[in-house]
């Protein structure tokens, strides 16, 4: 078999091209595909075939060495080592299909595995037990009418009871701005469907949430990244850019950001919107966790500060709700509303009419506010656990700020060390965490890591963490990386 015939490497992958070698080279060696003390395919002829920089080689090959997993002899070549072959890298799936998996937005979770990766609520917080009750009455209260096609924009009491919701958040609009939506992945894809044409131009936050960035691509959308701040959007950035580009919109998540978790300040709120407004483009406002506020101060989303119907508001319930019931809406500028309800319709036509209509019942029988009220409370003492156990297990130079919500930490590793390499190797030890490099699109940050407690109960959190420390002191212990990886963004050769 020619054993390199099976190595594929992906330029559209985040994660680097010396990594995925590495990966599929290790999996060569532990399946024994190559063999103890066979000699590795020589650098520079391996790079050739697959098309890529001798570097790329030379830094895989040296991390197989580091890993134990090889061997150079001076003047001859790399060699495979002897090593204990038990120790498989997982269960089913081999790192690098994990890795592709999670830029889809997927992940495969053995049993025993501790998820820290995932966002997505644990089951035994759904509201089961209201939803019975409130899904019967509208069986018999609508009967039939409940299960036809519904008005593309969304059922209207849906939409008016949604303007009185917003109203606790100072958004004041008409039930004709609302726009329903099967979540609010749909509505990213309906407004990059609305709005993009091939070529055009969109700006995001560095990092940012890797669903929109897919949306983005698909479109063909030209991509910039505008670094991500702790109180939000670097601002001076964003205005140089805007001297440059003129792009469609900003995508941004002002509250417990997407990965990082930070929150824009008032003064940065007020920022965009002169920007965007001077600049005439729009803003795109994802709020999928404003609720989850900790602290007893009341969200502002961004939509709250628009006069100018600048800001297109996306809101998703998966994380305070369930997410499987595919809801949410979006308030549209009423410049865009006919383009919106076009591409909501050859998306799905509308939205399920029986989960609209139980979900109206939940707010105008108020049983939302205390669902919200209950969620908030679990939240915050998942996270005071988590915080605690991240206080005591983690070492000092991994870098975090934590914020007063949401459901995630971003985490900065010392210079030198990757969060692939951590990903996999805490893997090893049963956890799953979420390497940061995903939610990049060019920018090769390669030192960040975002924990979730979200999808684990308490003991899991404490647990879970616990064994990332542990991961942490053993591969921060290890002076072998930074070499390895400031050398693949410059290159020797
Ligand atoms: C920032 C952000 N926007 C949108 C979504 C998608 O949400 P929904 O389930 O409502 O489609 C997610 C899901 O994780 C998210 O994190």
């Amino acid at each position: 078999m020619d054993k390199k015939m099976s190595i594929y490497l992906d330029n559209n992958l985040s994660t680097p091209l010396y990594i995925q070698l590495f990966i599929q080279l290790k999996n060569l060696i532990v399946e024994g595909v190559f063999q103890p003390n066979e000699k590795l395919p020589p650098i520079r002829k391996l790079a050739q075939q697959l098309g890529v920089n001798t570097i790329t080689v030379v830094n895989a090959y040296k991390k197989l060495e580091s890993e134990g997993l090889a061997y150079s002899i001076v003047g001859s070549g790399t060699y495979v080592a002897s090593f204990n072959r038990h120790e498989q890298p997982l269960p089913h799936l081999q790192e690098s299909e994990h890795l592709r998996m999670m830029e889809k937005g997927q992940v495969q979770v053995g049993e025993d595995t501790i998820n820290l990766a995932s966002t997505t609520p644990t089951p035994d917080l759904f509201p089961v037990d209201s939803f019975k009750i409130l899904i019967n009455k509208v069986l018999d209260r609508d009967k039939g009418e409940a299960f036809g096609y519904h008005q593309i924009q969304g059922y209207q009491p849906l939409r008016e009871s949604i303007c009185n919701y917003l109203k606790t958040f100072s958004i004041d609009v008409l039930t004709d701005d609302v726009h329903v939506i099967s979540g609010a992945q749909q509505g990213i894809d309906i407004i990059s469907k609305a709005l993009i044409e091939y070529g055009d131009c969109v700006f995001v936050e560095s990092p940012t949430y890797r669903g929109a960035l897919e949306a983005f691509k698909s479109r063909g959308a030209k991509i910039i990244e505008i670094p991500m701040q702790e109180d939000g959007i670097d601002l001076d950035t964003l205005k140089n850019a805007l001297s440059t580009y003129h792009p469609k919109f900003i995508y941004v998540m002002p509250y417990f950001q997407n990965p990082t978790g930070y929150s824009y300040s008032h003064a940065k709120k007020i920022g965009i919107l002169k920007i965007a407004r001077e600049h005439k483009t729009f803003i795109v406002e994802d709020d999928s966790l404003s609720e989850l506020s900790f602290t007893d101060e009341r969200p502002l989303p961004l939509k709250a500060l628009d006069k100018h119907q600048t800001v297109i508001y996306i809101k998703s319930f998966s994380k305070i709700f369930m997410p499987g019931l595919r809801l949410g809406f979006m308030i549209v500028p009423e410049t865009l509303r006919g383009r919106v309800i076009s591409a909501k319709h050859t998306s799905d036509i509308s939205t399920s009419g029986l989960i609209q209509r139980t979900f109206d019942l939940y707010l105008r029988e108020n049983i939302w506010l205390d669902h919200i009220k209950y969620m908030k409370e679990e939240y915050k003492r998942r996270y005071e656990i988590f915080l605690q156990a991240v206080e005591k297990s983690f070492p000092k130079n991994v870098k975090y700020k934590a914020p007063d919500g949401g459901l995630h930490i971003w985490f900065e590793l010392p210079p030198g060390y990757s969060d692939q390499e951590l990903y996999a190797r805490c893997l090893k030890k049963g956890v799953l965490i979420t390497p940061g490099s995903l939610f990049y699109h060019q920018n090769h940050d390669i030192r960040h890591f975002r924990l979730s407690f979200a999808a684990v109960n308490s003991e899991k959190i404490q647990a879970g963490v616990k064994t990332v420390g542990k991961v942490l002191y053993e591969y921060l212990g290890e002076n072998v990386s930074s070499e390895l990886h400031t050398k693949e963004y410059s290159p020797l050769l």
